[in-house]
């Protein structure tokens, strides 16, 4: 009888982890968290004070993941309370406003602090971090581009989403993914499985694809001095057409950076001899 039986799948080990949100005042940190605890959106603006303490159950896979939150207070002046809460972090939420683009600037100085307060020896190699472009609902005031988020974040190894915690868009598929590569990672050992632990694209099409999108003029866009020549033109384009070709790269905002790169030859070509 017994052997006949079909076989109870037994519930994975429950599992406990810390994860905390970074990023600027005012962003919307408490309340993706709100909007994924709760259910619901707060329009009225509560400062978090130092900081905020949750503790919440989800399911992975069949593992049961007692998650404690630690949402932090974007103030500068928190400063002193939240440093302390860095270490023994598993995951990483970083906010930015897509209409606030010193928020967006504002991504490596919060690293910066992470880092700092891990100190030398800490590492956040196999912390997973994941990046909100948060308030996508305000299209008008939108500043900081889908690719330009993308391509900041992914180059890091660090995982994107789109995210409105008003209208609610994006918030669980970010959770869900973020618990998932969490779990990955505690059930690697606490190490980053190879496969996503890189980007797919280099440092130096990330660079160029920035540069190109920052860049002031035609000449500037393809890295020559004002009054190249033909040649100089040509070989700049060359090497940034190989580099951007959309057949070879997969980097956010490559293809407008290559389209970009594409009129720029063409515009200074027509006023060379
Ligand atoms: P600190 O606790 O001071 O660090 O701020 P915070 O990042 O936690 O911001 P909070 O979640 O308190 O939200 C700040 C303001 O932005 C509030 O008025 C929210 O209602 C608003 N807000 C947050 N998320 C969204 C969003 O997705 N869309 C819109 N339109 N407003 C949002
Ligand atoms: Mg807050």
């Amino acid at each position: 009888m017994e052997a006949n039986m079909p076989k109870r799948k037994e519930p994975g080990r429950s599992l406990r982890i810390k994860v905390i949100s970074m990023g600027n005042a005012e962003v919307g940190k408490s309340c993706i968290i709100k909007r994924y605890c709760e259910k619901r959106f707060v329009s009225k603006y509560l400062a978090t004070i130092g900081i905020d303490y949750g503790v919440t159950k989800v399911h992975v896979r069949d593992r049961e993941i007692k998650v404690n939150i630690f949402d932090m207070a974007g103030h500068p002046f928190f400063y002193e309370v939240r440093n302390e809460f860095y270490k023994d972090t598993q995951g990483v939420i970083l906010v930015y406003d897509v209409g606030q683009k010193d928020s967006f600037d504002a991504l490596d100085a919060w690293l910066a602090e992470m880092k700092q307060e891990l100190g030398p020896h800490g590492n956040t190699e196999n912390i997973i971090f994941v990046v909100c472009a948060n308030k996508i609902d305000c299209t008008k005031h939108r500043c900081v581009d889908e690719s330009e988020g993308r391509l900041w974040a992914e180059s890091k190894g660090f995982l994107y989403f789109e995210t409105s915690a008003q209208t609610g868009e994006g918030i669980n598929e970010m959770f869900q993914t973020f618990y998932v590569s969490i779990v990955d990672v505690c059930e690697n050992g606490g190490k980053r499985p190879t496969t996503n632990s890189s980007a797919s694209f280099t440092k130096e099409q990330a660079d160029a694809i920035r540069r190109i999108r920052n860049s002031k003029d035609s000449w500037d866009m393809l890295g020559v001095k004002p009054g190249a020549s033909r040649d100089e033109v040509n070989k700049a384009y060359r090497k940034l057409a190989v580099l951007l070709h959309p057949d070879k790269c997969v980097a956010p905002g490559s293809e407008d950076a290559f389209k970009a790169v594409v009129n720029a030859r063409i515009a200074l070509l027509k006023n060379i001899k």
